[in-house]
């Protein structure tokens, strides 16, 4: 037994020595290949951008990291000098190209919707990660020729979430729970109020004034109502009656994820060029991209963001079998029963809608667990995180422009005298509020970029070539605050939307547009009037003392909360709230 094991020894290693030169040569032959792949595509994405201006993508993302914590003002910087032009080339890395007209963005959203659709979540890492966050849903979804069995479930989930946005919905069910849970957030900030008026000091009304962290209450707000209006749940996060445990491990998996990924840009990028199993073979495959996973397992952000996943996955699954077991699912009426119920319609039903898929019928398929899961988060992340973004901005932009706040009290009192709006004069009437809430989203659009992959060959409209893979952005942020579409752009002036007319939403594509357009454009614009109308008849709003204007900037979310530390280590707007007689 002794000799065979000594006779095998010289050749075990012999054998090693062999698998290890076969890797090696597979290891280089797997990078040439990947280079020439990578130089290919680069050589096409110059050749297609030559005409259009701008500046050459920086592939080491210095830049970007180096203003990583004013993204959204270094896209602006990037893109301004060119804003004329239809489309415009920047240095982020990656195949990317700003589409910054309105025909521009018509181009990508409508007229070649089919072939223009959300990133791979196979190759794209922010899609990756998101994908991990809040599931494949209708917000992460491909739609499109090229992705029918996708682009059948997005319709399948679009046409059942469509079902309620309708207009009964909004006039009844909605619009109680809206003023319940304002009320509720009114009774919060009076309380504050009153301890304010009891310490007051008319001459410096701010000093030694108690505030309130708004950025929060908002967002708990907009957690409440959503709790409700799509899962029944009757909680109180506002008062702080019900813990937050799930809005918590959101937020925190929201910014570890994006704070992760644009820091490591360049990291990632570097692991992609890597020979399986360092690099990816099939990035979604467990027993690939050994790199990758051993540098996301190490990384404390991506450690951060995983608990916070493993958190929000788990209250989220616990939420969906109690719903599964509830007797009275069929007679409920809010947004997760009436998914499972429109099961059954949808299947009596042909495959329609636009560019409709190929795929597997979506006959026969339930929704499972999994889906349930994403379809709750992807309505959290649209529904809560959107109106809370712009609720914080409005309320930040009355509380330094404290005319403007006063004019708009005096529109309420004048319209309301003390009571609440009634759907009506939320939605027709109050043209100062709703010139408040466009400003709100025109200077802070709660999405301010957004981006859809080229899923073949195509031509622009004025010629360019535009190849397959090639990464296309529309900017909300950037064209809000274009000096030759809004004079005085930077300036917060609700007047300017007075007569108002609704904007076209390719030149103003805070709620995308066309066939993927914000299902609950409607829903977000009447909360978010309905809170203020009725909070500041109650109550006026002051930046607190310490906070700095000059400080406070957008989050690198993607939904753009506000930051008020340079190096966005903090998320808060802290308001002090005053009873309006007092003032
Ligand atoms: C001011 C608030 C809001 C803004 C600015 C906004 C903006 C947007 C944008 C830009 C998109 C397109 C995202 C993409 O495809 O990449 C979108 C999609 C969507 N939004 Fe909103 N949204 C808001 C509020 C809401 C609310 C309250 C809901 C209610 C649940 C909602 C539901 C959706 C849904 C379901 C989609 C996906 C539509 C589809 O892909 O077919 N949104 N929204």
């Amino acid at each position: 037994m002794g000799q065979i094991l000594t006779a095998l020894r010289p050749a075990k290693g012999a054998l090693l020595v062999r698998v290890l030169k076969a890797y090696l040569v597979f290891a280089v032959a797997h990078m040439m290949a990947k280079t020439a792949r990578f130089l290919l595509a680069q050589r096409k994405f110059k050749r297609a951008t030559k005409h259009i201006p701008g500046g050459e993508t920086d592939w080491t993302g210095k830049n970007l990291v180096a203003n990583v914590n004013r993204f959204q003002e270094h896209s602006r910087d990037l893109v301004a000098p060119h804003i004329d032009s239809h489309l415009v080339k920047w240095e982020i890395p990656g195949f990317e190209i700003v589409f910054n007209s309105p025909e521009a963005v018509k181009f990508m959203l409508k007229d070649r919707f089919d072939v223009s659709t959300k990133p791979d979540p196979g190759e794209d890492e922010l899609f990756v990660l998101l994908t991990r966050f809040i599931g494949a849903s209708i917000f992460t979804l491909r739609h499109g020729e090229m992705n029918s069995e996708e682009h059948d479930r997005w319709y399948r989930q679009r046409k059942a979430a469509a079902l309620i946005f309708t207009k009964s919905k909004f006039s009844n069910m909605m619009f109680d729970v809206f003023v319940r849970k304002a009320q509720s957030m009114i009774d919060v900030l009076t309380q504050v109020a009153k301890r304010n008026a009891a310490a007051g000091n008319p001459t410096d009304k701010n000093k030694g004034a108690e505030p309130v962290e708004m950025q929060e209450k908002f967002f708990a707000f907009t957690f409440d109502s959503i709790q409700q209006i799509f899962f029944g749940d009757d909680v109180d996060t506002v008062s702080g009656r019900d813990s937050d445990a799930a809005a918590v491990a959101f937020d925190g998996a929201h910014r570890a994820m994006t704070r992760y990924h644009l820091t490591t840009v360049p990291h990632i990028s570097l692991l992609q060029c890597m020979p399986f199993p360092i690099g990816p073979l099939w990035y979604n495959m467990n027993w690939t991209s050994l790199g990758i996973r051993a540098f996301k397992a190490i990384h404390p952000l991506h450690q951060t963001f995983e608990s916070h996943v493993e958190d929000l996955h788990r209250i989220t699954r616990e939420k969906i079998q109690r719903l599964r077991r509830d007797p009275k699912l069929a007679q409920r009426d809010d947004l997760i029963a009436n998914f499972i119920n429109h099961d059954a319609s949808f299947r009596k039903s042909k495959r329609s809608g636009p560019t409709a898929g190929n795929g597997p019928s979506a006959e026969a398929i339930g929704w499972t667990d999994d889906e349930l899961l994403a379809i709750v988060l992807n309505f959290i992340i649209a529904g809560r995180d959107t109106s809370a973004c712009t609720l914080t901005w409005l309320f930040y932009e009355l509380a330094i422009n404290p005319e403007i706040q006063a004019n708009l009290q005096r529109e309420l009192d004048e319209n309301l005298e003390g009571r609440t709006p009634t759907y009506e004069e939320v939605v027709h009437g109050l043209p100062y509020l709703n010139g408040c809430l466009f400003e709100a989203l025109r200077l802070h659009p709660p999405v301010p970029q957004d981006v859809k992959v080229a899923s073949k060959d195509m031509e622009f409209i004025d010629g360019t070539l535009l190849p397959a893979g090639v990464r296309m952005l529309y900017l909300p942020y950037v064209m809000g605050r274009d000096e030759n579409r809004y004079s005085d752009a930077l300036s917060f002036k609700p007047e300017r939307w007075i007569p108002f007319t609704e904007p076209d939403p390719f030149a103003f594509p805070v709620f995308q547009a066309a066939y993927r357009s914000c299902l609950g454009r409607d829903m977000a614009k009447f909360e978010v009037k309905l809170l203020t109308a009725m909070l500041l008849q109650k109550l006026s709003f002051r930046l607190e003392a310490n906070e700095d204007p000059n400080v406070i900037c957008p989050s690198l979310a993607i939904t753009m909360s506000l930051c008020n530390s340079p190096d966005q280590s903090t998320h808060e707007l802290w308001l002090v709230p005053q009873l309006r007689e007092d003032i």
